[in-house]
């Protein structure tokens, strides 16, 4: 390894577009920081996200630098996204000519910018590679898979992944199993999580109601399959009422659901004071709420491995989940949208049969100094190869 990085090696295009991207590309950007030689990186926001609650707070929590460049895309349907940030993208590849662009996760943003780089010949380096649920009807499994199929390096968190990309006829030499740069972030910021009746005072909620005997669950809820028909909606507030009677649970809101809330005038089957509502929270709020819960309910796909790792019983809304490891070693059980499984799990939790589970292979805390180190080796290695 050289003591600097050459100067005709151009940076690594960062890419990050919304909320679960940040706390994956925290410890990336760390350790490429402190790995030697120091491997120079930009920051490129695409704004998909770009609210104060769903954005800023995130980036303080992880102590995240202020973006290099911001796209400021900001909302749409998923064509006018995608296009907006692949027809704003292009010119900053031109302009900053980097060595590669690492995107994380799968939502549009991820997709948008591959795209971009491999058709300008820009190798593609993907984190969280591989996971499936199976379920194309789900934006995020079409933006997985195709950005896999054109990526050039790809870093895998579980095993399931690695296979999975394998028998979708990609090159095992293209492949790395690394871990997990999610538990990466949850393990260096665990020591700083908020206290969780801090947060729910700062919502103008009661905090004693979570601090009893009975302790509390959490719960978040966004997707557009659980969220936008009005019928599945109230039936999954409809439950989570009832559960609400044998513990407090502590909601935090995502705005498509708040907005989907009032649109069907849905509001009353919140309107119980065992139901707490809270804005989006910070990652650090989120962390001590997860960490102090008995039980998890989600759709959420962060919130599987993080449940996971903490070692709290979550139960996901969902049919499929692309992250299997999560219900095989961890603490992870799919209920679907079935409200009958939806309330015999969480009683069976309750009672204290929940799964305890344990932490997966290389979810150590170490993923992104692996990436570091095996990127850093990858594009010095082609930078030789070229000729320089
Ligand atoms: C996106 C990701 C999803 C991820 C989720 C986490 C895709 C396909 N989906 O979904 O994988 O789990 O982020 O939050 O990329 N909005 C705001 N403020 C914001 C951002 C959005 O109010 O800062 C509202 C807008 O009304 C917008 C809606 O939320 O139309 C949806 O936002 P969008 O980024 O399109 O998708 P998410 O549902 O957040």
């Amino acid at each position: 390894m050289p003591d600097l990085w050459p100067t005709n090696l151009g940076p690594v295009i960062c890419v990050v577009g919304a909320r679960p991207n940040f706390m994956k590309m925290a410890p990336i950007l760390q350790a490429f920081a402190a790995h030697q030689p120091a491997i120079p990186t930009l920051l490129l926001h695409t704004g998909q996200h770009y609210d104060r609650d769903m954005n800023d707070k995130l980036f303080e929590d992880l102590r995240l630098p202020h973006p290099d460049i911001n796209l400021e895309v900001g909302s749409g349907s998923h064509a006018v996204q995608t296009a907006e940030v692949m027809r704003r993208f292009e010119p900053v590849l031109d302009e900053k000519k980097p060595s590669c662009v690492l995107v994380v996760g799968d939502v549009n943003s991820t997709l948008a910018c591959t795209l971009v780089a491999v058709k300008k010949g820009i190798p593609v380096v993907h984190v969280e590679a591989g996971l499936r649920s199976y379920d194309r009807t789900m934006p995020e499994e079409i933006n997985r898979v195709l950005t896999d199929q054109v990526a050039d390096l790809l870093y895998t968190t579980e095993r399931s992944a690695t296979a999975n990309l394998a028998r979708e006829g990609i090159a095992p030499e293209r492949v790395r199993f690394v871990g997990n740069v999610m538990i990466d972030s949850l393990l260096n910021n665990r020591e700083f999580a908020r206290p969780p009746a801090d947060s729910v005072r700062a919502a103008n909620c009661d905090p004693s109601l979570i601090a009893g005997q009975e302790g509390y669950g959490v719960v978040t809820m966004h997707r557009p399959s659980n969220v936008d028909h009005a019928d599945v909606l109230a039936s999954l507030l409809g439950v989570l009422r009832e559960i609400s009677e044998a513990i407090p649970l502590v909601f935090a809101l995502h705005p498509r659901t708040k907005s989907n809330i009032d649109r069907f005038e849905l509001s009353h089957l919140i309107n119980t004071p065992r139901m707490v509502m809270l804005p989006p929270q910070g990652y650090l709020e989120m962390l001590g709420l997860m960490a102090g819960a008995r039980i998890v309910l989600t759709d959420s796909g962060g919130l599987q491995e993080e449940t996971t790792a903490l070692g709290v019983p979550c139960l996901t809304m969902r049919e499929n989940t692309e992250r299997p490891i999560t219900v095989e070693q961890g603490t992870n059980t799919m209920v679907g949208r079935d409200v009958a499984a939806i309330r015999h799990h969480a009683n069976e939790t309750l009672a204290g049969r929940g799964k305890s589970g344990r932490v997966p292979e290389l979810w150590d805390g170490h993923t992104a100094e692996r990436i570091a180190a095996d990127l850093s080796f990858w594009l010095l290695a082609r930078h030789l190869d070229s000729g320089h």
